[in-house]
């Protein structure tokens, strides 16, 4: 006898035994791709830190090649390591370097790294000769983010020693990047000032001897908004997951994860009825409360706990009481909603479902921080409209 025969409950098999599940839809990430390389006409870098933006950097990477993104993009040496390690080849830039990461691994591995700085770009050419294998080099030049990058007056020690570099045949310099600090702001004119440094920047490179084939500038909103500063290759990460960045404006985008629940207690309560820690909210009629068995140790941010909805059964409603650790109470009213029934957390805005910059929109954060901070105990499923899962 099944669970579902004993307790007249839908059948285990048509509801995964895991308690939350992210699934991860790659016919979405596939035509995201396509939206952006239809859009900017350029080649993309399908950007995957951060374990794709926690939809899977191993399947969202093999999804994204094969849809037509010709380069990967990581942050740290460890996370483009390990796309050498699973076997895929496609040309791999990270581009949080130092002198202390595993640098020879990379370099024999054929990894692009990128360098800011010349302690880096020295311990790079070392590992080349270590290995034997010439380093494949990318200069980031600070533009106007005040982040990452070579600065002004870095930079022209910066070419000069990675000239000598390539003329010592230690490596060689493929591109030239930069980021842009505000791309998501719709002002035509907001990139100007970074687009004239960093074609600044690339001339005193020539001058200096290098040969750059690949200059790029241009994150998803600098690729679907700012045309000038698309250059040779568009680093798309949030666009490829179906994150719309710039503020009212929409590219066709599909979000690609889709973040489920189910029911797991149902509780009839009278009007006056304080719900969970400190009893945030107080029911002010009898009404239906549903337990959803995922919380913050999950990623579900604790600010939903004020405006926060989910769907069940087509319908939303409100979270109610604080968000725990591992569960969270939702307002039912006097709707038919079952134990075991699906609960939407993240889907897609055009059914009337949350999605992650509604999220961000309640948290004060953005889409970017609610993908990567899901996690905690949930499982992830992917789906591929061949039918590979
Ligand atoms: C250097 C760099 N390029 C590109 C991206 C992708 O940005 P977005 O996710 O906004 O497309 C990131 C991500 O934060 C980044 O750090």
């Amino acid at each position: 006898m099944t669970p579902a025969d004993a307790t007249g409950l839908p059948a285990s098999a048509e509801i995964p035994p895991e308690l939350a599940t992210r699934f991860v839809d790659h016919g979405a990430i596939a035509r995201n791709v396509g939206r952006i390389r239809e859009i900017t006409g350029t080649s993309v870098m399908a950007v995957v830190k951060a374990d794709g933006f926690g939809h899977g950097w191993r399947e969202v990477a093999l999804t994204a090649l094969d849809a037509g993104a010709e380069w990967l993009g990581v942050a740290t040496v460890d996370e483009a390591i390990a796309i050498r390690h699973a076997g895929i080849t496609a040309p791999t830039l990270c581009w949080l370097a130092d002198p202390w990461t595993n640098l020879a691994e990379a370099v024999r591995t054929g990894i692009t790294v990128s360098c800011a700085n010349r302690p880096t770009l020295v311990a790079v050419a070392a590992a080349a000769v270590e290995t034997g294998v010439r380093a494949q080099v990318q200069l980031e030049i600070d533009t106007g983010m005040s982040r990452g990058g070579a600065s002004e007056t870095e930079w022209d020690d910066l070419c000069l020693q990675a000239a000598s570099e390539e003329a010592a045949g230690h490596l060689v310099v493929t591109g030239i990047w930069s980021h842009l600090a505000l791309a998501e702001s719709p002002d035509p004119g907001v990139n100007d000032g970074q687009v004239a440094a960093f074609r600044l920047g690339v001339e005193l490179a020539r001058l200096r001897g290098l040969r750059p084939a690949l200059l790029h500038l241009a994150n998803s909103a600098g690729a679907l908004e700012h045309p000038e500063t698309r250059l040779d290759l568009v680093r798309c990460g949030a666009s490829l997951y179906g994150i719309e960045t710039v503020h009212d404006r929409s590219h066709g985008l599909e979000p690609a994860m889709r973040l489920v629940s189910r029911v797991t207690q149902l509780r009839r309560v009278a009007e006056g009825t304080g719900v969970s820690y400190n009893h945030l909210f107080v029911s002010d009629r009898p009404t239906t409360l549903a337990l959803v068995p995922v919380g913050y140790a999950d990623g579900i941010p604790r600010e939903l706990s004020r405006g926060g909805e989910v769907v069940i059964r087509g319908r939303r409603h409100p979270v109610v009481g604080a968000i725990s650790m591992d569960q969270f109470v939702v307002d039912v009213g006097d709707r038919p909603v079952e134990l075991g029934d699906e609960v939407v957390l993240l889907g897609s805005p055009t059914r009337g479902e949350p999605d992650a910059q509604e999220w961000a929109d309640l948290t004060g954060t953005i889409a970017h921080e609610i993908l990567t901070g899901l996690g905690g105990r949930m499982a992830r499923r992917h789906r591929y409209e061949t039918g590979r899962v």
